[in-house]
């Protein structure tokens, strides 16, 4: 599959946590296979630049953030501003036919939001038109990070997400004492997003979250490119509460995603800290293991299949997505085609 067709555009992807990244900061981070600087100003702003000097191509985010909230490449001190124009030109001595303000970097949309940056990675073509959406936000009043767990896996954003989604992998993949229960029919009832879709809200059967009280209730969504809240709410000690799982996929490269799991709950909820710290990495870590695995099958190309009714959700992912890519290409509105329905399998 060509990278084009890999990765979509117009879209946000979740590049790092807010708080990794200190004023003066700046990261060399992979997007879609391109390079692309991420940065904190000294006024606290964050950025996004092609991490590609324009003069000479030296990585930007090898110089250094300076007091005026400019970057400086390391080569020849040329300086950027966050928006990717060009302040400085130190060898000039007045009266070359070269101005500054003609040259930029590639600037990405960038936003700071319930301790996440997301990068907006536009369309070819695109990449000076305003963002067509905003970046996904969580759905809790002023949401802070609370345990976050990031893993590389090395598959395809495609895999990473169907592996989030594929419901039937649970008791072989995930088959630790304190997860596992004997597989049993599901029926759950999924609903349309604007950019993807939701398994409503329901009562989970999983034994471990009982330890949130007796009326607990979670909903799933997934929407493109890569975003999936679990919303788990119940009431505990006589409080009504909503802990929320953001995971994203983002995809550094063809063969390479970043899963990070972000969770966020009211302060006085703080106990079920130490659960996450335990589970978090060993459930996180399963995924990873088992798409490395499938690496070696992948290698030869095979044929893959999709079955009723348990991979419908990413055979719904992939019809999505081509949709979404067709949308871009002719840059028409995205239609989600999907329907309320009911799915039903063992796990
Ligand atoms: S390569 Fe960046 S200033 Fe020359
Ligand atoms: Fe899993």
């Amino acid at each position: 599959m060509a990278d084009d067709d890999l990765f979509l555009r117009d879209l946000w992807y979740m590049a790092a946590q807010a708080a990794s990244l200190k004023r003066g900061a700046l990261r060399r981070e992979m997007l879609l296979g391109e390079p692309v600087l991420i940065g904190r100003m000294k006024d606290g702003a964050v950025f996004a630049l092609r991490d590609i000097c324009p003069h000479r191509g030296v990585p930007l985010s090898a110089g250094r953030v300076m007091a005026e909230n400019t970057v400086e490449c390391p080569y020849h001190g040329w300086r950027f501003r966050a928006d990717g124009g060009c302040s400085l030109i130190p060898s000039l001595v007045g009266g070359e036919p070269v101005d500054p303000a003609k040259i930029r970097v590639r600037a990405y949309p960038v936003r700071e939001q319930d301790g996440l940056i997301w990068v907006y990675m536009a369309a070819p073509g695109r990449e000076s038109a305003p963002p067509r959406s905003e970046p996904p936000k969580v759905p809790l009043e002023a949401p802070i990070p609370r345990w976050v767990e990031s893993q590389i896996f090395s598959c395809s954003i495609d895999h990473a997400v169907i592996g989030l989604m594929d419901p039937a992998h649970g008791p072989y993949v995930h088959s630790h004492w304190w997860w596992r229960r004997k597989p049993r029919e599901k029926v759950k009832n999924y609903a349309p997003l604007p950019n993807g879709f939701v398994m409503t809200r329901h009562k989970p059967t999983k034994p471990v979250y009982s330890l949130l009280g007796a009326d607990v209730t979670t909903e799933i969504t997934l929407e493109l490119p890569s975003t999936r809240f679990a919303t788990i709410a119940g009431t505990l000690l006589g409080r009504s509460f909503a802990v929320v799982g953001l995971t994203t996929c983002t995809p550094l490269d063809a063969q390479t995603t970043r899963v990070t799991q972000t969770f966020y709950w009211p302060a006085w909820l703080g106990f079920i800290r130490p659960f996450f710290t335990l589970m978090g990495p060993t459930f996180l870590g399963d995924d990873r293991k088992i798409v490395e695995l499938q690496r070696e099958g992948l290698k030869f190309d095979p044929r893959l299949m999709l079955i009723q009714d348990a991979d419908v959700p990413a055979i719904w992912y992939h019809r999505l997505k081509k949709i979404w890519a067709d949308s871009v290409a002719s840059d028409t509105p995205f239609v989600n085609p999907l329907k309320e329905t009911t799915l039903r399998w063992r796990s």
